[in-house]
């Protein structure tokens, strides 16, 4: 299989529309790789605070981001166990609101961008992709064959972080969560490069009043309308 017909679904959206679960999902129910994007910018985040490398210093994060020594360990049914930053497992690190925060400040750099570009580009890989993340389906798998855009009320959003961040064991308060969230989403909305929109042929789907059971079903028919079919 050449790298074109390395079948590739895109899921982009804010932080909170529920993404992740239905990415790691959909890789599972059709045997794919599953590529977290937003961890790449969380991990470049971290691996800047560790080697002193200031957040605006945009040449020196660059070089990082092209670099910086990662690793995705993966379960047998293709879900993500680990990432390790240098050797160390930094999983439940790099999920701080704070790295959040950082990630989509270095984010916005079209030099990070661009340099984390082929290293996104290099998952895709046999027997193919479901991609999460802000610009998968317009600016990383352009041509990937199913692309959705989801979403989910900015209150549902904010609710759900919140009880992620709260399982993970960090202590937060909502109302400040929600500003966080709030003000990382527009950030990423209203950025020169790569800003957070639906690609032109992206089907959107708003999760706010459906179950994770019938996102899943919603990703799965799109996949299949789409040509996309799942690994014996
Ligand atoms: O998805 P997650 O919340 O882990 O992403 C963290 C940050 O990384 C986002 O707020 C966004 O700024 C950035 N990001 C991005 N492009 C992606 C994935 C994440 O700019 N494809």
């Amino acid at each position: 299989m050449t790298e074109k017909q390395i079948p590739i679904i895109t899921i982009d959206g804010p932080s909170g529309s529920g993404k992740g679960t239905i990415c790691q999902l959909l890789a599972t129910k059709l045997g794919f790789h599953y590529l977290d994007s937003g961890a790449l910018y969380r991990l470049l985040a971290l691996a800047a605070k560790r080697h002193r490398v200031a957040l605006d210093n945009i040449e020196s994060l660059a070089v990082l981001a092209g670099h910086m020594d990662i690793s995705f360990n993966m379960n047998k049914d293709g879900t993500p166990s680990k990432v390790l930053l240098e050797g160390e497992d930094v999983s439940l690190l790099i999920r701080n609101e704070s790295v959040g925060s950082d990630a989509s400040l270095v984010a916005g750099y079209p030099e990070v961008r661009a340099a984390l570009l082929q290293r996104q580009r290099a998952f895709a890989v046999a027997p193919g992709l479901v991609a999460d993340g802000r610009d998968m389906g317009t600016v990383v798998f352009p041509d990937a064959d199913a692309k959705i855009f989801l979403t989910a009320s900015p209150e549902e959003r904010a609710e759900r972080r919140y009880k992620q961040l709260i399982d993970k064991g960090e202590s937060v308060s909502l109302a400040a969560l929600v500003e966080q969230v709030q003000k990382r989403d527009e950030r990423d909305m209203n950025r020169t490069v790569s800003p957070l929109v639906p690609a032109d042929n992206a089907v959107v789907l708003d999760s706010s009043q459906m179950t994770i059971d019938e996102v899943l079903h919603s990703g799965l028919e799109i996949a299949i309308r789409n040509g996309i079919q799942p690994q014996q």
